[in-house]
């Protein structure tokens, strides 16, 4: 690899992010800033009920309204066999209702006006006829026997049960309990939270009548996976189907699942012939769109005495919602959630778990973690905290007797990952200097003579990353591998189109300092290019920080594959023998007389302009690559709190948060990366959370009821880093966005329970609202 000089700036430079210059200006281009010519607005109605019966529906009050194009409604889509869609877990989801609602929020009808407003107006103008149902919020209701039937048109379907999974070896974890000296159980919950990314989801659908080609502007973090979704669903060719996904304002897995609101923006627009505008409020995102988590856990550690883990035994039942339909990869119901050993040598390990249909909408996405791992991750750390209290040991001293050691990688789980490479105790080690773990200690216990509670919490995360490996992972039997195509023009300036989709990631950066890296080409001349399916290569997109392992790494080998061709030129410019030539940092040399060298710049040129006989002119390729495992970042966080007891309000005085993702393309977007997650994981720790009442209202439908930390509650976070390459990855490289969510709530409320374990609390469940720590404190002093 071209070493990484100041004047390449290639992997490790904090090279400022490129897309910044035109979001700083103002002047990204999101879907709400596209107008073409003819366009039309759509506007969805949504169920006010749970759970009802849909005895009609009358438009005509709508359709009469000044600007009202039409009211297209279930039975309308229906006729175009457009009722339904599948789900990219293989379910069925209902684009417009037709039989009945089964989420406040669903998709009932849909207006489309020659302007926003009409559009929006039109809908307090349909009539709606329903008849409200039994309804069910919670996999506990969904189980009970005599529970109203969700999901009633699936043939064979009885009850509302989706499906069971089980990873590990239960004969030998129950061996295991069998012969443990103690056990330690927790029960907990890993509440619903959104992603909320700034930009709402939205479209611009625009079918040509003339030609057929249909061109959808989408708010999407996968666009070629939808593509194809798209082309199963209208049974429109794949080649006449063109996304494109502009600047997106965040995604957090929010904008992975295919909506309806893209479905019939589509239809209205082949069936009108004009491009439609479809942009979702706030509330409506809020209410009806991808969801994340809702876990109900209970898990078990069998122990020797000297708190040795010898078995991890895991249920849980997964709220999918009203249809399943987060995309992960198919073999894998609860994704990657059998991770839940964590950072631990756990000789034997079984994880079972049950989906159930409730009268809420779908969920599940990858918010910021790869597919479920954030609850395995919050599960074990949690646990693994009570079980060092019930032992007696130091939950530091408790994690580092367990821990899979530095020489044990490559490593094979108990639930059958191979993790690739891992330090934690290094990783550990730096986060408890850092923090300074034993002199807080010493006054965490002076603090206690005086009646003031502080709390020490840790989390010691294991990430599992960039799926992947075409013979486990798929969606919806798409192998999840991933392209890049590198052009260099003659003036030796580069293009490079990538199967990713950044959503505030800085692929347009990071991707061009790995060419850079390999090529010697600076950073500023390589115009990295995304998010349209004509344009860039196949790929399942950017989610669960799968594209720092997937595509970064196609990059690097794209890269190497174009080098070799350059080395060809550049031995045929310098008329010497290929083996004779030596490249580093952007030049070629002959071995033995450095003197004599041609730049990647002059080999781009003779690409075009003086290649030799026999060779193919130009200087381009693509590749896909098919990761040979996952790969495995990890951290330890340390957060510092102080709980009131009078009031339950707790408020952070550290954060430490040491993260190793292998190689660093770009620290300062690492780094970035980091703030966000922590940012993330302390409003879920702390404010976050959508409820919803018995009669399966959803409340949370506004950032009111819905609380996103600001810069105000944010605590300070201090950050360290160690260096574990992956070993299979073309540059080392771990992925990292996802990181930090994953590993942090464990931390913030460790760090509570650490606090008020004295007073015999041993569980909160998230948020953890000054109320419900009060209340805790209360339930404790009562016994
Ligand atoms: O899939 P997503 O982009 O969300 O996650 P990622 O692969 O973890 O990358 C997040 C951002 O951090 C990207 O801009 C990466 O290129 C960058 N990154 C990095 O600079 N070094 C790493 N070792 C991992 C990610």
């Amino acid at each position: 690899m071209a070493a990484e000089t100041e004047e390449i700036r290639g992997i490790g430079h904090s090279v400022r992010r490129v897309e910044d210059d035109r979001f700083i200006r103002g002047a990204g281009n999101f879907i709400d800033d596209m107008h073409l010519p003819g366009m039309l607005y759509m506007a969805i109605l949504r169920s006010p009920y749970a759970h009802a019966k849909l005895n009609g529906i009358d438009p005509s009050r709508a359709q009469a309204l000044e600007g009202v194009i039409a009211v297209v409604t279930g039975e309308l889509m229906a006729q175009h066999n457009l009722a339904w869609m599948p789900t990219m877990s293989g379910d069925t989801q209902a684009v417009l209702v037709t039989d009945k609602v089964r989420f406040q929020g669903q998709e009932v009808a849909a207006v489309i006006a020659t302007d926003p407003f009409a559009a929006t107006d039109a809908l307090e103008l349909i009539d709606v006829d329903y008849e409200p149902l039994g309804v069910v919020v919670s996999p506990q209701q969904a189980a009970a026997a005599g529970a109203p039937l969700i999901r009633d048109e699936k043939e064979g379907q009885t009850d509302n049960h989706i499906y069971h999974w089980e990873a590990g070896d239960q004969e030998a974890t129950d061996a295991a309990f069998a012969q443990a000296d103690r056990v330690v159980s927790l029960d907990t919950w890993y509440p619903r939270s959104h992603p909320s990314p700034l930009e709402t989801c939205g479209c611009v659908a625009d079918v040509n009548p003339a030609t057929g080609q249909a061109t959808i502007y989408m708010t999407s973090q996968a666009p070629h996976a939808i593509r194809t979704v798209f082309a199963l669903v209208t049974g429109l060719p794949e080649e006449k189907i063109r996304i494109v996904s502009p600047d997106l304002g965040g995604g957090f897995g929010n904008k992975v699942p295919v909506y309806p609101g893209y479905v019939v923006a589509t239809a209205a627009s082949l069936l009108l012939g004009h491009p439609v505008k479809w942009i979702e409020e706030r509330s409506e995102n809020l209410i009806s769109t991808g969801f994340a988590r809702d876990y109900h856990m209970h898990g078990e550690l069998a122990l020797k005495a000297d708190g040795t883990m010898t078995g991890l035994r895991v249920s849980l039942d997964a709220d999918e919602g009203a249809f399943f339909a987060d995309a992960q990869p198919s073999k894998f119901k609860v994704g990657l959630f059998h991770i839940v050993s964590g950072s631990y040598d756990l000789p034997t390990a079984h994880v079972s778990a049950d989906g159930y249909y409730t009268n809420k909408a779908p969920g599940g996405v990858a918010y910021r973690c790869s597919f479920r791992v954030t609850e395995a991750s919050y599960m074990i750390e949690r646990l693994v905290q009570n079980a060092a209290y019930e032992i007696g040991i130091d939950p530091a001293e408790f994690r580092k007797k367990n821990f899979i050691e530095k020489d044990q990688f490559p490593y094979k789980s108990a639930t059958g990952f191979e993790y690739d490479s891992g330090d934690y105790q290094g990783a550990m080690d730096l986060a408890l200097e850092k923090v300074g773990y034993d002199q807080l200690r010493k006054e965490q216990a002076e603090a206690r003579k005086e009646g003031r509670l502080i709390g020490i919490g840790l989390a010691s995360f294991t990430e599992v990353v960039g799926a992947g490996p075409h013979k486990d992972y798929d969606i919806l039997g798409l192998k999840m591998n991933d392209g890049a195509e590198l052009r260099i023009h003659p003036t030796g300036k580069a293009i490079l189109k990538i199967s990713s989709k950044t959503q505030g990631q800085g692929h347009e950066t990071t991707f061009a300092q790995i060419v850079a890296s390999e090529l010697g080409i600076q950073p500023e001349d390589i115009k990295v290019m995304h998010g349209d399916t004509d344009n860039t290569p196949y790929g399942l997109g950017t989610y669960a920080s799968r594209s720092t392992p997937t595509v970064g790494a196609a990059t690097a080998m794209v890269s190497r594959k174009l080098r070799d061709k350059a080395r060809k030129l550049a031995a045929h410019l310098l008329e010497v023998s290929e083996d004779d030539v030596e490249f580093e940092a952007g030049r070629f040399t002959v071995k033995g007389a450095p003197d004599k060298a041609v730049t990647i710049q002059d080999a781009a040129f003779a690409a075009y302009t003086n290649f030799p006989d026999g060779m193919e002119a130009g200087l381009e390729g693509v590749t896909y690559y098919d990761p040979p495992n996952l790969t495995f970042p990890f951290g330890t966080y340390a957060v510092v709190v102080e709980v009131d007891a009078e009031t339950g309000v707790w408020k952070v005085d550290r954060m430490v948060a040491v993260d190793d993702c292998g190689v660093r393309i770009n620290p300062m977007i690492v780094e970035g990366q980091i703030h966000g997650g922590l940012c993330e994981g302390f409003g879920i720790a702390a404010m976050e959370q959508i409820t919803f009442d018995e009669e399966g209202n959803c409340i949370g439908a506004n950032f009111l009821d819905y609380l996103l930390p600001t810069a105000w509650e944010t605590p300070r976070f201090e950050l360290g880093a160690t260096v574990t390459p992956s070993p299979h990855h073309p540059i080392g490289a771990k992925g990292v966005g996802e990181s930090a969510t994953v590993g942090s709530p464990a931390a913030f409320v460790n760090a509570v329970i650490d606090a008020l374990w004295p007073l015999g609390v041993r569980n909160i469940d998230m948020p953890l609202t000054s109320g419900k720590v009060w209340e805790a404190i209360q339930a404790a002093k009562a016994g």
